[in-house]
């Protein structure tokens, strides 16, 4: 149960997201005008159009695990049931359905933040989505955020063999990292469901689909940080947006709202935050009755143009990255967030 009322917009939510789940689209005849509440209730279910019943589900326990969450609790009471025959992540959720593979990245209370283990997760996922039925993957994050970044503790535990050996340690877990995506052979889509910071943003040159929630921000604050672009950015993002735009984010952490992110060509789509899982959910479900074949060989080859060059940028980034976690700069930068926390 929950402590605090969540309040009655949210409350609609999780009522529209349960009939959806368990009776799948609304069929019922709209309440008459003067029927208050049950038309209001009516309206939030038919608002969720075609959202399929499993991904209602999806959608209801995130909704509930990020309450939780909010309250102190462990998401993990409400996790949703692993895809059938597939792994059972501790930081992320693998659903299957509609021919779509979904990853949800499931730290809400960290707003998302990658630890080591979530980046081996995230490669394993990459691994089993590459090789299912599904015609498209779908990156997500649950509760408000889409994902903060690297979680900042990875630079703070430094072990018996010192920061220079932590950080090899960490330059090859990112260069495998990146090359999941760069290799990844199917339409990589993301779902961008609020803001982000650093590698969620700079990976996001390598899908091929980025769709986002008008609440959305993109930010890349590295120089803040001591540290410099990663996830290919440094090739993609003056490709796709122009060389000064590019440094704009990537020299000077400009932080995007989604819409400027769109009119820049890193964000495909913006929607509207109440319709943003609905109407997305709708097109992709679309998208995935297309021949998986076609779709994936078609994928390849759109990749294969520049493929080597993204893996040069991807060693040279890492390369450069390893160096700066080792600097004054990375440590003092890294130590006043942890401090300016421990002050509030
Ligand atoms: N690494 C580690 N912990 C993180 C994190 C990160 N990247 N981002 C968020 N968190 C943690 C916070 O420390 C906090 O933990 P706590 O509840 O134990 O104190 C929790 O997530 C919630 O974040 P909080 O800062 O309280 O929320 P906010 O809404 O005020 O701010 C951010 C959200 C993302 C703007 C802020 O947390 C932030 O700036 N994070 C760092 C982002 C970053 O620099 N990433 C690396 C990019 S290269």
């Amino acid at each position: 149960m929950l402590k605090n009322d969540p309040g009655n917009e949210v409350k609609l939510k999780i009522y529209a997201l349960f009939k959806q789940a368990t009776q799948g689209s609304c069929n019922t005849p709209k309440p008459g005008m003067l029927d208050f509440v049950n038309k209001v209730k009516w309206d939030a279910w038919k608002s969720l159009g075609a959202v399929s019943q499993e991904e209602a589900r999806q959608m209801y326990c995130d909704l509930i695990g990020s309450l939780v969450e909010k309250e102190g609790g462990s998401s993990a009471q409400v996790a949703s049931q692993p895809a059938a025959g597939g792994t059972a992540f501790n930081t992320l959720l693998l659903t299957r359905g509609d021919n779509i593979t979904t990853i949800t990245l499931n730290r809400p209370s960290k707003k998302n933040a990658i630890t080591d283990e979530m980046y081996n997760e995230i490669i394993a996922a990459l691994e089993e989505a590459a090789k299912d039925e599904s015609a498209l993957t779908v990156f997500t994050g649950a509760g408000d955020y889409y994902c903060s970044g690297n979680d900042l503790t990875n630079f703070t535990k430094v072990p018996e063999d010192g920061v220079e050996a932590m950080a090899k340690r960490g330059g090859v877990l990112l260069r495998k990292y990146v090359k999941a995506y760069i290799d990844f052979p199917k339409p990589l889509v993301a779902m961008v469901n609020g803001p982000a910071v650093g590698i969620p943003v700079t990976v996001l040159g390598l899908f091929d689909l980025v769709y986002a929630t008008e609440r959305a921000t993109f930010q890349t604050p590295f120089s803040r940080l001591g540290q410099s672009p990663e996830g290919c950015s440094s090739f993609t993002f003056p490709k796709l947006m122009g060389a000064t735009k590019a440094s704009e984010m990537l020299l000077f952490n400009r932080k995007l709202t989604a819409v400027q992110a769109c009119d820049l060509g890193l964000v495909t789509e913006v929607f509207p935050d109440s319709s943003f899982r609905a109407e997305v959910w709708t097109r992709l479900k679309a998208y995935a009755q297309l021949p998986p074949q076609s779709l994936a060989l078609s994928k390849q080859l759109l990749r294969s143009v520049e493929k080597d060059r993204l893996h040069a940028v991807n060693d040279a980034e890492v390369e450069l990255l390893v160096e700066r976690w080792t600097s004054d700069e990375c440590f003092n930068a890294v130590m006043s967030f942890f401090q300016a926390k421990a002050k509030l």
